[in-house]
C-alpha cells in the first residue's frame, strides 16, 4: 500500500499528544520510516517518550507545549522549523476526556474546549500557512471520534469538541484544495475504541473490544495512502459497516425530523435495531 507522499524518510512529523497512545505509536511509525520527529506534550512521560522514538530515529526532539495556549503552540512551531527546517505532517491529536452533560462542570467544558477544540485550532493556525509556503507534499491530520459524528449521550462536552474538529478539518481541506499550488491536505482521524491513557483507566489489559494505538495508526496510514479524508477506524467490536449505519441513523434524525439521538429514545429502539440488521 502506498503512503501518502509527505509520510517518507527525511521528512518531519510534529505530533501533539506525542507522549502517549494513538499520538506515541504514530510518532514511533514515523521515526521507523527514517522521518524526524518533534513530540509535543504538556505529560511527565515526555521525555520517556522521546527516548522511546530516539531508538528508531537519530533525529527527535521533545518540545513540552499545552495546546491549548496559542503561545505554546507557536513556540512548537518555531522550534520544530528551527530544528528541522520543514514540517510535512502534522497531528493535532493531544486530547482529554474531561467536560460532561449539557449542564453540568462548567469548569470541565471550559477545559476541553480549551485542550480539545482550541488545541486543534491553534495547531492549524500555527501551522497551515507555513507549510503551505513550504510548497511540499503535507499532511495535516486532526484527531476526532465518533463521538463528534454520532453523539452519543454522557459527555456531550467531548462530543461538542470532537464535532468541533470535524467541521473544522472539513472546512479546512475545503480551502487547502482551492488554494493553488497547495500540496497541503487535510485528514479527519476517527478511532473506534482504543485501549490509550484516555481510555485505559485501572485496566492493565486491553479489552478485547479494543484497538491497540499500533492498530489506529495502521489504519490511518493505509487509508491516507489511499487518499481518504475521513479515516473512520474499526475496533474489535465495531465493524466499518456499522459504523455507517450509525453515521447514516444520526444524520436521518434530521432529514426525517426524528428526535435528537433518537438511537438512544426508546420509542425507536426496534426501528434502530431493524435498520442494523437490514
Ligand atoms: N482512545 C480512544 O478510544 C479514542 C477514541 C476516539 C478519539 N480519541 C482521541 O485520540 C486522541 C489521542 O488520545 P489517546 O487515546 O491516544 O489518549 P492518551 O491519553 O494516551 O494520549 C493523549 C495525550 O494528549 C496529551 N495532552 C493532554 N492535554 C494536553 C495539552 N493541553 N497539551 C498537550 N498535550 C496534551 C496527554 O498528556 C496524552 O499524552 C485524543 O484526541 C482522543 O480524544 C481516542
Amino acid at each position: 500500500m502506498a503512503l501518502h507522499p509527505a509520510i517518507a524518510a527525511g521528512k518531519v512529523a510534529v505530533i501533539t499528544g506525542g507522549a502517549s497512545g494513538i499520538g506515541l505509536a504514530a510518532a514511533k511509525r514515523f521515526a521507523g520510516l527514517g522521518m524526524k520527529v518533534c513530540l509535543a506534550d504538556v505529560s511527565d512521560r515526555l521525555d520517556a517518550a522521546r527516548a522511546e522514538v530516539a531508538a528508531l530515529s537519530s533525529e527527535v526532539i521533545a518540545v513540552r507545549t499545552d495546546v491549548s495556549r496559542m503561545d505554546e503552540v507557536e513556540r512548537l512551531r518555531d522550534a520544530a522549523y528551527d530544528a528541522f527546517g520543514a514540517v510535512h505532517v502534522l497531528m493535532n491529536n493531544a486530547g482529554i476526556g474531561a467536560g460532561g452533560g449539557a449542564f453540568a462542570d462548567h469548569d470541565g467544558w471550559r477545559r476541553v474546549m480549551e485542550v480539545n477544540l482550541w488545541g486543534v485550532i491553534n495547531g492549524v493556525h500555527a501551522f497551515t500557512q507555513a507549510m503551505i509556503d513550504q510548497g511540499t507534499d503535507g499532511a495535516i491530520v486532526n484527531t476526532g471520534s465518533k463521538q463528534g459524528i454520532t453523539c452519543p449521550p454522557g459527555n456531550t462536552a467531548y462530543n461538542v469538541t470532537k464535532a468541533g474538529i470535524k467541521v473544522l478539518t472539513e472546512g479546512l481541506q475545503h480551502e487547502l484544495r482551492n488554494t493553488p499550488g497547495c500540496r497541503v491536505t487535510a485528514h479527519l482521524l476517527v478511532p473506534g475504541f482504543t485501549f490509550t491513557g484516555i481510555t485505559q483507566g485501572n485496566r492493565a489489559e486491553k479489552p478485547p473490544g479494543a484497538w491497540t494505538a499500533d492498530q489506529v495508526v495502521d489504519y490511518a496510514m493505509d487509508r491516507m495512502g489511499a487518499g481518504d479524508f475521513y479515516i473512520i477506524c474499526p475496533d474489535n467490536d465495531v465493524s466499518t459497516e456499522l459504523d455507517r449505519k450509525r453515521i447514516r441513523w444520526a444524520a436521518d434524525d434530521i432529514v426525517n425530523n426524528r428526535p435528537p439521538l433518537s438511537r438512544w429514545h426508546p420509542d425507536y429502539k426496534d426501528a434502530f435495531e431493524a435498520f442494523r440488521l437490514d
